[in-house]
């Protein structure tokens, strides 16, 4: 098979799992992985990988020729709360970053690309409950307006150049294997290792903020499902709508007490909470279920199951 496959980010929330998940999906030396910074033991000796900045694109270029690459999945990102933080830094490597990839494609120096969107593509004026596929879209945070201009600028290059780029607007995913850096849904992961070690959690959302969320699996799942669907079958070359369940922290915190009694969560929103307050509740995913056959499998009784005995 020729197939050769360039994770950039792969050190993190989802690049490590994606990677593992590849590699064991793949001959492991047809998957390099590549990030900023050396990655764990695991991840640098279970295959292929190279030092790399997202952002400079000779770089890039040198390894997606050095490993003959047909396939990219770019997951170098900076996440909602960070963005806001250092929004230049934000918009350059957000950007910059799928400049290169979708470049590199144009130029006909690789095949394929997935590119992570965000239900930050979504804003205050966006209806909230099963948020449709085309809707309206003004994202009011930085992270939101980097996100939507990359989705706007994947469908040009799709349209103009043929580009074969796919891409999953991802709710907030939680696991217990990896850690979030930097975004809003991060609570839902930090509770259960809160719970864990203190039977207790300060939540830096209120209690009743729902937004759309989903366990890695279900995310790893979407994302080499729409890998590996049929070209004729991705009708969407912005990003897909995607959907696994909605809840809020006091629904997390009653799943928690279910199965450990007397867990404590108490609430101490910052800002934050206007982020949360700008995403939809829940998504509509119905497209990307009808076009590459989507489905996702946890809910949050069984990832509050699969949370508390893996951190246990
Ligand atoms: N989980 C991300 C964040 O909170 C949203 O894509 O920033």
């Amino acid at each position: 098979m020729k197939k050769r496959i360039l994770i950039i980010g792969a050190c993190g929330q989802i690049g490590t799992e994606l990677t593992a998940a590849l590699r064991a999906a793949y001959a492991p030396h047809k998957v390099i992985a590549s990030d900023i910074i050396e990655g764990d033991e695991v991840m640098m000796n279970s295959g292929p990988f190279e030092v790399l900045d997202a952002m400079d694109y000779d770089a890039v270029q040198d390894v997606v020729i050095k490993h003959e690459i047909t396939d990219v999945y770019l997951m170098a990102a900076m996440l909602s709360a960070t963005s806001e933080k250092f929004p230049m830094r934000a918009w350059n490597l957000n950007m910059n970053s799928l400049f290169n990839v979708l470049n590199l494609a144009k130029d006909g120096k690789i095949d394929k690309i997935f590119w992570p969107s965000s239900i930050a593509v979504f804003g205050p004026t966006t209806p909230k409950e099963n948020t449709p596929q085309r809707t309206v879209m003004e994202p009011s945070t930085v992270y939101g307006i980097s996100k939507q201009t990359g989705e706007r600028w994947c469908e040009y290059y799709h349209k103009k150049f043929g580009v074969d780029v796919r891409s999953l607007r991802y709710p907030g995913l939680v696991s217990y294997k990896t850690l979030p850096g930097g975004g809003t849904t991060d609570y839902a992961v930090d509770i259960y290792h809160k719970a864990v070690k203190h039977n207790k959690y300060i939540c830096f959302l209120n209690a009743e903020t729902t937004l759309p969320m989903m366990y890695m699996d279900d995310a790893i799942k979407a994302t080499i499902g729409i890998m590996e669907a049929p070209e004729s079958n991705i009708k969407i070359r912005n990003s897909y709508n995607l959907a696994g369940m909605s809840f809020h922290p006091e629904a997390i915190a009653e799943s928690i007490r279910n199965l450990q009694p007397g867990f404590e969560i108490s609430y101490d929103p910052d800002f934050r909470q206007a982020i949360a307050d700008s995403w939809p509740k829940s998504i509509d995913d119905t497209e990307a279920r009808n076009d590459w056959g989507w489905n996702h499998e946890v809910e949050l009784d069984e990832m509050t199951k699969i949370m508390l005995k893996n951190l246990t």
